[in-house]
């Protein structure tokens, strides 16, 4: 049977493109996974949490560092995608790390990723940016643009 770290890569592995390096191999979810404070969610093709490994569509991990909190990844496998996974996922996301008395979030996407959208709609904003951040790839480099919103 599939385990949680076998679902996040099924998805990992169909949702990002390798020209990009965004992706993270199995190593780095599961050395991830074993960090406190490091968490993740998975959703089926409803946004909900899915009854089996085997029906995740999309993820989430992130990393509370006190009240603040990383969104390191959010996913969704390219046929489940346009159908309000990812924003269930974020609403899931922000909820859930409120909960946990974050009062600020953060992540970090590379410049020109049409995720953007999904962050702008859930109320991120652009705060800053690293030149050159994504060299990993086949293209780029690209930069990074970090994007941070409050919690009430
Ligand atoms: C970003 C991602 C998680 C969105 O998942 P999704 O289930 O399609 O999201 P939704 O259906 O909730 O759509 C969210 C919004 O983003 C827009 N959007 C999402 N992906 C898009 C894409 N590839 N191109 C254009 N618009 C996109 C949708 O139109 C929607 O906008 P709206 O809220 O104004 O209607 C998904 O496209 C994905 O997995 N991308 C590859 C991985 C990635 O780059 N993740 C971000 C960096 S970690």
């Amino acid at each position: 049977m599939m385990d949680h770290v076998d679902a996040i890569m099924q998805v990992m592995e169909a949702a990002f493109d390798p020209a990009y390096g965004e992706a993270w191999n199995r190593r780095q979810v599961s050395d991830a996974l074993a960090m406190p404070h490091t968490r993740y969610l998975l959703a089926n093709a409803k946004g909900a949490n899915p009854a089996l490994p085997e029906d995740a569509v999309g993820f989430t991990m992130s990393r509370q560092a006190a009240d603040e909190e990383e969104l390191l990844l959010i996913a969704v496998a390219p046929n489940a995608r346009g159908r309000g996974v990812g924003a269930a996922l974020m609403r899931r996301f922000i909820a859930c790390a409120g909960e946990r008395g974050v009062n600020r979030l953060f992540l970090e996407m590379r410049d020109g990723n049409p995720a953007y959208a999904l962050y702008e709609h859930h109320g991120f904003l652009p705060v800053g940016r690293r030149r050159d951040y994504y060299r990993s790839g086949s293209e780029g480099p690209f930069d990074a643009v970090t994007f941070s919103r409050a919690i009430d």
